[in-house]
């Protein structure tokens, strides 16, 4: 019995929320716009460009087209430079005991994120072997809460939707894998992510017996 595990990254794999926020931060200061913590949370699996539209909207803002790409081209450059200096301890809580489990239990696995950056986080923590299939921003067109991503996840397992399952952090993720007709499991909280079938608030409350059920179902 197979069925399709399908894994967010931002915020389900590694927390780099922070990272991005710096680097957000740092956009919008230089164009004289305040950024909070709060409006950073919003932008959890949000795109690059969708992100950027956003801020300037919160700043009452507009730019031309070529401001516009440069200011998401420096964004990215300070993005990688923190990711640079990521490694395997930042991996988040038992997310690689979840992975083994599901890989001897035999069972496909693929990213599914909406980063363009995916395979180089994957590859700075060490995680990339883990995956049968990566389907990450380079390979969609359409972003969460689209099912895109997750559908073409499924294709690449070659399982059919209805047998995959996502883990998301994102209001937006949760609604592409239930648009999906996928099982949608929250990593976060319970009032954020209520459209999910189930929430956990990170892979320390996810057994082996919970694993076993999705398998079987
Ligand atoms: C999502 C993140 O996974 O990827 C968003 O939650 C981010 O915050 C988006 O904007 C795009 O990522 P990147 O790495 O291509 O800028
Ligand atoms: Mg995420």
């Amino acid at each position: 019995n197979k069925k399709g595990f399908i894994f967010d990254l931002d915020g389900v794999i590694v927390d780099t929320a922070k990272y991005h926020f710096l680097a957000w931060q740092k956009l919008a200061k230089s164009i004289g716009i305040d950024f909070s913590h709060e409006q950073n949370e919003q932008l959890k699996g949000v795109s690059r460009v969708k992100s950027l539209e956003k801020i300037l909207t919160w700043g009452n803002k507009t730019i031309s087209e070529d401001k516009f790409n440069a200011l998401m081209a420096s964004k990215n450059d300070d993005y990688l430079s923190f990711i640079a200096k990521m490694n395997h301890n930042e991996i988040l809580p038992d997310v690689p005991k979840v992975l083994n489990y599901l890989k001897e239990q035999d069972q496909p696995i693929s990213l599914g994120s909406a980063s363009k950056n995916a395979r180089q986080i994957l590859e700075k923590v060490d995680l990339l072997k883990q995956f049968d299939a990566i389907v990450d921003g380079n390979d969609v067109s359409k972003a969460k809460p689209d099912p895109e991503v997750f559908l073409v996840a499924a294709k690449a397992l070659n399982i059919k939707p209805e047998e995959c399952i996502v883990f998301e952090d994102s209001v937006a993720g949760v609604q592409a894998a239930n648009t999906a007709n996928m099982i949608s499991i929250g990593i976060g909280e319970q009032n954020v992510l209520h459209e999910a079938d189930y929430v956990f608030s990170d892979f320390t409350e996810i057994d082996t017996a919970f694993i076993d059920k999705l398998i079987k179902r």
